[in-house]
């Protein structure tokens, strides 16, 4: 088990056997248990025949930090190649098999996409060899009168990473000539979508990926010859696919990307002065960066020294809010505006009331609404609208909530509506004279979709009573449990912490 030192080091593991002396369902047990340990974006798993322990030791490499088995080089590709890959945090509800089977369309994954995708509510047949797998693409073309057929041709990939021109040629007239039976197979309304694996051009002197430009074909009976211009992620590809069953488009790439896992910054600071300072700093170069920005605000405790700082900045003119639009995480459902401990009060108390922001920027959900639906429908639109969050702020609860979202919850909600649990209820009647029965007993919330989708995300905390909630935040598995562990997973989340809440790392 090491990096996958050819194409993605410290972003994918391979596990590599020898599977003439490992069987291959053996590996797979190791492969879950490097997935369920690492964070990396991809673990792949995979075996050859023909090789033995002494060949992958052969081949270990030494990339600058990284190391791993060159496994072209290893020869684990040559014979009998079994594979898996594991994705990390991969989300299949935003997929197209899913999408599409979902809606009751016949599925069908033939080849390496049956091992990498999930595709519950269709029939996935992994396969390696060019012309097996697509006679079978065939066949299924002439079985089904409407279908939804995903035919992954990955010999061609590993002839790239192998460097060998003469078997990706053949292999490439292998499946020209089978795309042509296939074509001539698809009836007046099918559509037929080529497109090339990514990249691995045997002739470019390294066996890497190649993937930044990839040929892409469309062809139906009704098109003309015409230039389609560039897809510029594999997901365009797909909410093509996704148009043309009029279905709802997957995930795009920037959303993927944002859940791919680069390490949080964490910032120490001596106490809760130093803390709120340096919050207040990264809140206002944003400001200064971008005068247009939208700010994601948070309540509570925590940030509270933040705006006093941010408004004695303001008061300086060294900050100026006219341009800002702020959409705040969360509101008590049920309090009117003007309630001193509504989030609404709160804010203006802490905040807007006090520098040159427009009304009209300042957004939170709508706790007056009794209607939760329309509510939490209404936010999702102005979020939208203003173009999504620049940077986000958030406070942490101390079983790790972020915003309302609390344990067990799933991480894919946007706009919510909650009922708070004991845990908040109790950390917030300081709030409600201490009187547990006054705090209200639900909220409308951002969802952790939206929180994840913010450009930056900045957390602060202080305090012993955060200790537990920062560990699990930033070092604890990425579950539901701990809702804020989800951060571990965006790729510009900052941590501005005081001693005592960092006391547990
Ligand atoms: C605030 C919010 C909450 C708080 C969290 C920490 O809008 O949604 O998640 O950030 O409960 O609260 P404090 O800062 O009071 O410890």
């Amino acid at each position: 088990m090491a990096d996958n030192v050819e194409c993605d080091p410290g972003q994918a593991f391979n596990v590599t056997a020898a599977i003439d002396d490992l069987d291959f369902e053996e590996e797979l047990k190791i492969g879950h248990l490097v997935r369920s340990v690492s964070v990396v974006p991809r673990v792949i798993t995979f075996g050859g025949r023909g090789v033995h322990l002494q060949n992958l030791l052969d081949a270990i490499e030494e990339h600058g930090d990284y190391i791993g088995v060159n496994a072209p080089a290893s020869g684990v590709y040559n014979n009998d190649y079994h594979f898996i890959h594991m994705g990390y945090g991969v989300d299949p509800e935003v997929q197209i098999p899913t999408i599409l089977g979902k809606s009751g369309l016949p599925v069908f994954l033939l080849g390496k996409v049956a091992d990498v995708v999930t595709n519950n509510y269709g029939t996935s047949i992994p396969m390696v060899d060019t012309a097996s797998v697509l006679q079978r693409t065939l066949e299924i073309v002439k079985e089904q009168e409407t279908a939804f057929i995903c035919t992954n041709v990955q010999e061609t990939d590993l002839c790239g990473h192998r460097e060998n021109v003469a078997a990706y040629a053949d292999r490439l007239r292998v499946a020209d000539e089978w795309i042509g039976k296939i074509r001539d197979a698809l009836g007046e309304d099918d559509i037929l979508i080529v497109q090339a694996d990514h990249g691995n051009d045997p002739t470019i002197g390294h066996p890497h990926h190649t993937r930044e430009m990839v040929p892409l074909m469309i062809h139906s009976a009704h098109s003309t010859p015409k230039n389609i211009g560039i897809r510029k992620t594999l997901s365009d590809v797909g909410a093509t696919a996704a148009d043309y069953f009029h279905s709802k488009a997957p995930e795009n790439a920037a959303e993927v990307k944002q859940r791919s896992g680069e390490p949080m910054k964490i910032i120490r600071a001596k106490d809760y002065k130093d803390m709120s300072r340096k919050a207040a700093n990264i809140i206002s170069a944003q400001i200064i960066l971008k005068p247009d920005c939208v700010l994601g605000l948070a309540t509570g405790g925590t940030p509270v020294g933040a705006y006093a700082q941010l408004v004695e900045w303001y008061n300086k003119g060294d900050l100026d809010f006219s341009g800002v639009t702020t959409v705040n995480l969360d509101e008590y459902r049920g309090l009117p505006k003007e309630h001193p401990e509504s989030y609404w009060s709160f804010m203006h108390r802490n905040l807007f009331d006090h520098v040159n922001i427009d009304p009209a920027h300042i957004n939170l959900p709508d706790g007056t609404n009794p209607d939760a639906d329309d509510a939490c429908a209404q936010y999702n639109q102005i979020i939208h609208s203003v173009g999504g969050i620049d940077l986000q702020l958030l406070g942490l609860g101390p079983n790790g909530h972020i915003g309302f979202n609390e344990p067990g919850k799933a991480f894919e909600l946007e706009t919510h509506c909650v009922d708070l649990t004991e845990a908040t209820i109790e950390a917030n009647k300081r709030f409600f004279d201490g009187n547990e029965d006054l705090v209200p007993r639900q909220a409308y919330t951002m969802g952790i979709k939206t929180i994840m989708q913010a450009r930056k995300v900045l957390v602060v905390a202080n305090g012993l009573a955060k200790a537990k909630a920062v560990k699990a935040v930033v070092s604890g598995p990425v579950t539901p449990e701990c809702p804020g562990s989800i951060l571990q997973l965006h790729p510009d989340c900052t941590l501005v912490a005081d001693e005592e809440a960092l006391s547990l790392l």
